[in-house]
């Protein structure tokens, strides 16, 4: 009898696994840019570049499994944070941190969408990890809806045509995803 069980229970596990692989597998063939989260090692220095208060407005575009929203909502609660994400996959992920978070959920939006579909101008700052033409086909859009003094961070890439105000080079070994961040002004 146990043994059924058992064999049930890996069966489960196993079918669950296509289904997740499936879904990041399709989630990436639409989007230009694949589900890749933001190192955990680096939070601490978006946090120190992004420069959040009580009254901020924080959008993550394309905001994965939201691991970045999380980590900001957690050291300033009181602002309001908005990620945008059309992979099933990651944004199953947020939407399940989301549910099990306890405090402060109502100030994190998790929504399914194409943010070049999204409206911005409610933000105050934006993160972004993004392929550099992904952002260039944004920058347009960003110009036309940021608010002047939108404080605007990229993780690894940067815009081809807007320089920007700072850069911070993470000391991460050659190899290593996410060494450098740009910090833009609007
Ligand atoms: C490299 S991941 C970064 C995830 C998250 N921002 C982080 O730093 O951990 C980029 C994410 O953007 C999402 N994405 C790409 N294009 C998108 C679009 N047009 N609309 C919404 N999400 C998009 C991808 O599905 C992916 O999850």
């Amino acid at each position: 009898m146990l043994i059924y069980i058992f064999q049930i229970i890996l069966l489960i596990i196993f079918f669950t696994s296509i289904i997740f692989l499936m879904l990041w597998t399709i989630g990436n063939l639409k989007n230009k840019v694949p589900f890749v989260t933001s190192p955990n090692a680096i939070l601490k220095s978006i946090e120190k570049v992004i420069k959040i208060d009580d009254t901020s407005v924080v959008y993550d575009l394309g905001c994965g499994d939201g691991r970045v929203l999380f980590y900001l909502s957690n050291l300033k609660p009181k602002a309001k944070y908005v990620g945008i994400e059309n992979n099933l996959f990651p944004l199953f992920l947020a939407k399940i941190s989301l549910f099990f978070k306890k405090k402060n959920e109502n100030k994190i939006e998790i929504k399914k969408g194409n943010f070049f579909n999204q409206n911005l101008s409610e933000a105050t700052h934006v993160f972004t990890y993004l392929y550099p033409s992904v952002i260039d086909e944004l920058l347009p859009k960003l110009e036309k809806e940021l608010k002047p003094g939108t404080r605007f961070i990229s993780l690894s890439f940067k815009f081809t045509n807007k320089k920007p105000i700072e850069e911070l080079d993470l000391g991460r070994g050659k190899y290593k995803l996410g060494r450098k961040l740009y910090i833009y002004q609007f």
